[in-house]
């Protein structure tokens, strides 16, 4: 069977414990989506690995797989690969010979895009990984796969089409003067084509390259459990999300059929399991209806939360902005993802507060909305309808962890009743603090 562990809010919900421990159960964790704008930390027998490609079950002894809807930087995957080898481990991972190429341009266009367009506020604020250039040349019929990495003929032939392109829109469109800037080597087609057909010779001579719809399908014939890690958030997928301030990519669970090849009837089978943080974290731009910015007590709030609960991007460091939750946006990542579980993250963070608020629904222009608008104009004017929850006290959460859901203080378990009701899901699990043993496990999605 398969377990889809996808975000229902904006990214950083905490997916890689849950990752971690219902990946044990599995046989295979595969990514579907994204690249290495991903951040997370596994722990394993003491050792600390910081990952943003690599599937984090590689670090476990699982095979690890990198899907066709996947955008791979080799140079990120090579040094994540070599950093794990170094410290003892033989991760076995596979990338599909379908998943597109981030080369050195994409990287450039992304940080020159941006500053041109936060003019006009519309930067996203990425993580300046290339990601929306590679996803762009990937629909605009001119991106280099990883297949097209093992071939020096086909591999020489796309970067000559696609090289001269992508240097007249730095120069043309973005005013870089490529020759003269730091950037030089990234929109030279020779330096190129040498340094990826290397990267494809290795990807040959360690066999990592798959196809990868076949050898998921193969693996599930087998008998093995497949656990589609979703990377990102509900509300920053390129269709379902608050638009244009959203990655590239389909983080939603249809995204893990399309973006593996398993066949969605294979994928709608099995478990989709949404990640819930119990306030909201934000590191982009754009709108946030429930945002803890307004007054000095709100900002300060926002301030002692981020502190505690370490709301500082995993990629970049940059301090996230914070929120109340979101009703109405955890409704519509419930319908867009169909949950057959959740589990809620933080709650520990938000012990010992004066007040809780949750943003139940949303005011826009007198007229309750439960869900959220589908044009990002109308939802920047949306004001949160808040609902408060007697607040909870601080414990010893490891003794929580240790003892179970009975040991979560009373008025935490109303606030997690309230949130599985509105989203009609069963809890599967409850972090209660930041270590990988620090979750209230109720439920294994994989012996559903
Ligand atoms: P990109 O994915 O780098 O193109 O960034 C697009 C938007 O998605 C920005 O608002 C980023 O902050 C956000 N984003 C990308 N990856 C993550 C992530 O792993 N967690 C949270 N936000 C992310
Ligand atoms: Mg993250």
């Amino acid at each position: 069977m398969t377990v889809t562990i996808v975000g229902s809010q904006l990214g950083d919900e905490g997916k890689g414990a849950l990752v971690d421990i219902w990946g044990g159960d599995s046989d295979v964790v595969v990514r579907y989506q994204g690249g290495d704008n991903a951040g997370h930390t596994v722990v394993h027998d003491g050792t600390e690995y910081k990952l943003s490609l690599v599937p984090s079950g590689a670090v476990r002894g699982k095979i690890g797989v990198l899907g066709n809807g996947c955008v791979v930087n080799p140079e990120t995957l090579f040094d994540e690969l070599d950093t794990l080898r170094d410290q003892g481990l033989d991760p076995d991972v596979r990338i599909a010979r379908r998943a597109h190429v981030i080369l050195p341009y994409h990287r450039v266009i992304d940080g020159i895009e941006e500053e041109a367009k936060s003019d006009d506020d519309l930067a996203a604020g990425t993580t300046g990984r290339g990601i929306g250039p590679t996803y762009e040349d990937k629909a605009g019929r001119r991106g280099i796969r990883i297949g097209d990495l093992l071939d020096p003929d086909v591999l020489r032939e796309r970067l000559e089409y696609a090289v001269p392109q992508k240097r007249t829109l730095a120069e043309e469109a973005y005013g870089l003067d490529v020759a003269t800037s730091d950037h030089a080597d990234a929109f030279d087609i020779d330096h190129l084509f040498e340094t990826y057909r290397a990267y494809g010779e290795r990807l040959a001579a360690e066999s990592m390259t798959v196809n990868a719809g076949e050898f998921l399908t193969d693996k599930l014939d087998a008998g093995d459990e497949l656990l589609f890690e979703g990377a990102q958030g509900t509300s920053i997928d390129i269709d379902h999300g608050i638009y244009p301030y959203v990655t590239s990519s389909n983080p939603t669970a249809g995204g893990a059929a399309v973006g593996s090849g398993v066949a969605p009837t294979v994928v709608g089978g099995g478990e989709v399991v949404g990640i819930v943080k119990a306030y909201l974290s934000r590191v982009g731009t754009g709108p946030l209806p429930t945002e803890l910015d307004g007054t000095d007590s709100e900002e300060e709030l926002a301030d002692f939360i981020r502190e505690k609960g370490g709301e500082f991007g995993t990629v970049t460091g940059r301090p996230r902005r914070i929120g109340w939750l979101d009703m109405p946006m955890l409704r519509h990542a419930a319908r867009a993802n169909g949950f057959t579980g959740i589990a809620v993250n933080h709650i520990d963070v938000l012990a010992g507060l004066d007040e809780i608020n949750v943003g139940h629904a949303y005011d826009l222009d007198g007229e309750e909305l439960l869900t959220m608008p589908a044009t990002t104009e109308r939802w920047s004017r949306c004001d949160p309808v808040l609902r408060s929850f007697e607040p909870w006290e601080e414990v010893d959460w490891s003794a929580v962890a240790a003892e179970g859901y009975d040991a979560i203080p009373d008025n935490a378990q109303a606030y997690l009743d309230y949130i599985s009701a509105e989203v009609d899901a069963p809890i599967y699990a409850i972090g209660v603090g930041p270590g990988r043993d620090e979750t209230v496990v109720l439920d294994n999605p994989f012996e559903q």
